[in-house]
């Protein structure tokens, strides 16, 4: 995982000015955690928040939310804090997988970023969630990469040319590999003028069978998943199902306590 800090701060520079602001998605994700953590207002974590948009628009809604993120894209996220009436916002710029914190939360969140390093971290993060953060009745909501998606963007090529007014700056080139062996997605990105200064984050997908598997033992179990809008129990089979298969890149795994 140590390509962790240096892709998220590097390209955190690149779109953090125009990434930096509340938009639908956040508001989306607030709406899944008052339907699935029920309207609270709950003591929340947010792991690897990133810009802290979704952080801020948490606290917006009256949650107390305390957020971990590993870079200095928290620097976007502090201009955030001191504006999230009527809830709070507590910044942490520490490494999840070290952090302490002093109290539980009735949710604990991680979105769009599940899935970094081997399958022997992932458990490690879910017996914390399990083990030292979530209370006995609480929720975790992870966004999971979904597998049938990434494998359909392999050999994806694309091309950002800069937008200064919308605050994209860097002309950039992305190309998307995935390994069916592993399971894993290789999402590789450079600055135009500059293609020996290649970065890349390798996403672990799982699909919501082998997210079953990878949390035995960890303490949580899968309760539901949320893919688009729509939420169903992991056992509901549902062949064809489109927005599965080929639309959305991510699911939300609802986990809770065993
Ligand atoms: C793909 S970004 C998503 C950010 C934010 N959750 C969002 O949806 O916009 C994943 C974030 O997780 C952070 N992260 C990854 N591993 C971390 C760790 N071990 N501790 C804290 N943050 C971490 C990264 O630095 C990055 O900002």
């Amino acid at each position: 995982m140590d390509w962790v800090p240096g892709f998220y701060s590097r390209t955190g520079s690149w779109w953090g000015p125009a990434e930096a602001r509340i938009t639908e998605r956040d508001h989306r994700r607030v709406r899944l955690l008052g339907e699935h953590a029920g309207a609270g207002p709950h003591r929340v974590l947010e792991l690897g928040c990133g810009y802290g948009t979704t952080a801020a628009a948490t606290a917006r809604a009256g949650h107390s939310v305390t957020a971990v993120e590993i870079t200095d894209r928290v620097g976007f996220a502090d201009s955030f804090s001191r504006d999230v009436a009527p809830g709070s916002l507590t910044l942490v710029n520490e490494d999840f997988y070290r952090v302490r914190l002093p109290e539980r939360f009735g949710a604990v969140t991680y979105w769009n970023g599940f899935g970094v390093g081997s399958d022997a971290d992932q458990r490690r993060l879910l017996r914390r969630i399990a083990a030292e953060w979530l209370l006995p009745d609480g929720v975790a909501l992870i966004d999971v990469f979904n597998p049938f998606v990434w494998a359909r963007w392999d050999g994806d090529e694309t091309h950002r040319t800069p937008d200064p007014a919308r605050g994209y700056a860097y002309e950039l080139f992305e190309v998307t590999t995935f390994d069916p062996v592993t399971c894993t997605a290789v999402d590789t990105w450079w600055e135009a003028g500059r293609p020996d200064e290649k970065i890349s984050q390798v996403l672990r997908c799982y699909s919501p069978a082998d997210l079953t598997l990878l949390l035995e033992g960890t303490g949580l179990r899968l309760t539901a998943v949320t893919v688009g809008e729509e939420s169903f129990a992991p056992a509901t089979m549902r062949p064809g199902w489109a927005e599965l298969l080929r639309e959305h890149p991510e699911y939300v795994a609802v986990l809770r306590r065993q």
